[in-house]
């Protein structure tokens, strides 16, 4: 699994997806680019998001709002106060660590030790019950006991911001540092996750601004222009892609924690009292959407939070099976009235919604939707990245992109140099390119250039050859079957196009 990890992320480099941020300075850790592919399937998901949501929902509309925010904002959204991860140093490595995370890690090996546990047991006994063995298991049990009582004083602690209790939990079980395995730590400390600098040319705090941690506030801000100039009826829904900052301190795993990043959210307002059923609708909504797109709907699922943000009042995540295993992809989030009454508060202006059907005014409940835009282009790379053994003992490497979101959707490859056929190839080109991401290629072997596109998941490869000037056809290979067909010219487009629509 690690070793798959490590291919898809080289693979993402030499092929134009990704490349670390400022490479000829060895880097800028945890910030990545787009190259000239990971740009067209990164527009492509964005694409095929906002379609969705403002194309299929009439009661949904799109803005895009400043990445600058007024500073007041994030003192009434709560992040200046309690948007922290605690902290703790080794004093030794000086390593610097998440006080949860390491909690984590010890209910983790936990877990580990009853698997195994379990794998020992099911070896033993025929016709072994899984459940009734964990829940009999003298040592099984013991381990249970031990990850709730942790996991209920982790909570407590996070919960109330006790971070000496959250230095007494590591101290208690003694953890270690995993990897100088010394324990001498330093005490918890609470870390703000924002950047911040100053607007305008005074270094003075009073123009300190911040990079927005989130995009929503942009909309909570906006909730009545989009209303009334909108002439929105509740329930609707503000959607919006942008960049969030974060100033992650432990930065790991490629593109799936990043300090600079993307996130698709949208915020849908509800009458007060009517939250739980929307949650649960767009729940269900936001899951079969992501199931729809064929990466396999068992490669989903919904983990509820344990430990609710600042905002939420409820919150689920959808997970999805990262090559590192199950992790957040998604979060949906009930956030009460809380953002608009505190913006209510901290502006002095009213957030109302004049409902004219019931002839009263009301702040909005809001349900959010929220998926990071990296972190699904890594689900859709990771999860079509395949190193195959063909029939004839070669390999290949193909990333199986459902065709949707491919960056290129059909190769042109003239068989020669000669002959007319790069010019045929030009004029099958001119009538494709306007509506499908067309890629020329004519120089080396048709095998050869067949691998490059399988490598960046061109899902059609069309070959003009001699028979194409007799009689107008060409062949068409498929990325995941290989097979080739032959097709008129004049069926190409639409042919085309049907296969690459959503
Ligand atoms: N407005 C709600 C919100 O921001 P979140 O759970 O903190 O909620 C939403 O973030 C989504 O943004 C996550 O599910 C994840 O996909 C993405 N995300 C958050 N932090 C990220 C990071 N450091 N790098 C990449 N994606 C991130």
């Amino acid at each position: 699994e690690d070793n798959l990890f490590k291919n898809v992320i080289a693979h993402a480099k030499e092929y134009g997806f990704i490349f670390p941020s400022s490479e000829i300075y060895d880097g800028l850790s945890a910030v990545y680019d787009y190259g000239q592919n990971g740009a067209e399937l990164k527009n492509n998901i964005k694409e095929y998001w906002w379609k969705f949501m403002t194309l299929l929902h009439d009661n949904i509309v799109g803005i895009d709002a400043a990445i600058f925010m007024h500073p007041t904002t994030w003192k009434a959204s709560g992040h200046v106060d309690a948007f922290n991860d605690p902290m703790i140093d080794n004093k030794d490595s000086k390593k610097r660590y998440r006080a949860d995370q390491l909690i984590e890690g010890y209910i983790e090996k936990l877990e580990e030790k009853i698997e195994k546990e379990v794998e020992k047991a099911a070896k033993r006994f025929e016709n072994f019950d899984r459940d009734m063995f964990i829940a009999t298991n003298g040592r099984v049990v013991e381990y249970k006991k031990k990850i709730d009582e942790v996991n209920e004083r982790m909570k407590n602690a996070m919960g109330s911001g006790d971070m000496v209790e959250m230095k007494k939990i590591i101290d208690d079980l003694e953890i270690a540092d995993p990897i100088s395995g010394t324990r001498n730590w330093t005490e918890v400390r609470q870390f703000n996750l924002m950047f911040s600098t100053e607007i305008g040319s005074l270094a003075d705090d009073a123009n300190k601004i911040y990079l927005r941690p989130e995009t929503a506030q942009g909309i909570f801000v906006n909730f009545l222009n989009v209303q009334k100039t909108g002439r929105m009826k509740i329930p609707f829904g503000i959607a919006q892609i942008g960049k969030a900052f974060r100033n992650e301190i432990v930065a790991r795993q490629f593109i799936f924690r990043m300090r600079e990043f993307e996130q698709m959210e949208m915020q849908f307002f509800v009458k007060p009292g009517e939250e739980g059923k929307w949650y649960e609708y767009w729940k269900e909504k936001r899951m079969r959407w992501h199931q729809t797109l064929g990466l396999g709907a068992a490669n989903y699922r919904f983990h509820d939070h344990l430990n609710l943000a600042h905002y939420a009042k409820a919150a689920c995540d959808i997970q999805f099976n990262f090559p590192m295993g199950f992790r957040e992809l998604e979060g949906i989030h009930s956030r009460s009235d809380f953002d608009l009454k505190s913006h209510e508060k901290f502006s002095g202006k009213k957030l109302q919604y004049f409902d004219s059907e019931d002839n009263q005014s009301y702040v909005p409940y809001v349900v959010e939707t929220s998926v990071g835009l990296d972190r699904m282009f890594l689900s859709v790379l990771a999860n079509s990245y395949k190193e195959e053994k063909l029939e004839d003992g070669s390999d290949r490497v193909v990333l199986r992109i459902p065709a949707p979101l491919a960056p290129h959707k059909v190769a042109i490859l003239p068989l020669m140099k000669k002959d007319g056929l790069p010019e045929k190839a030009a004029e099958i080109m001119n009538d494709l390119k306007y509506d499908l991401r067309c890629f020329y290629e004519e120089k080396d072997a048709i095998g050869k250039r067949y691998r490059r596109q399988d490598a960046i998941g061109t899902p059609y490869c069309i070959t003009i050859d001699h028979q194409t000037l007799e009689d107008n056809t060409v062949t068409i290979r498929d990325r995941d079957t290989m097979k080739q067909e032959r097709v008129h010219v004049k069926d190409l487009r639409s042919k085309l196009i049907d296969a690459c629509s959503i």
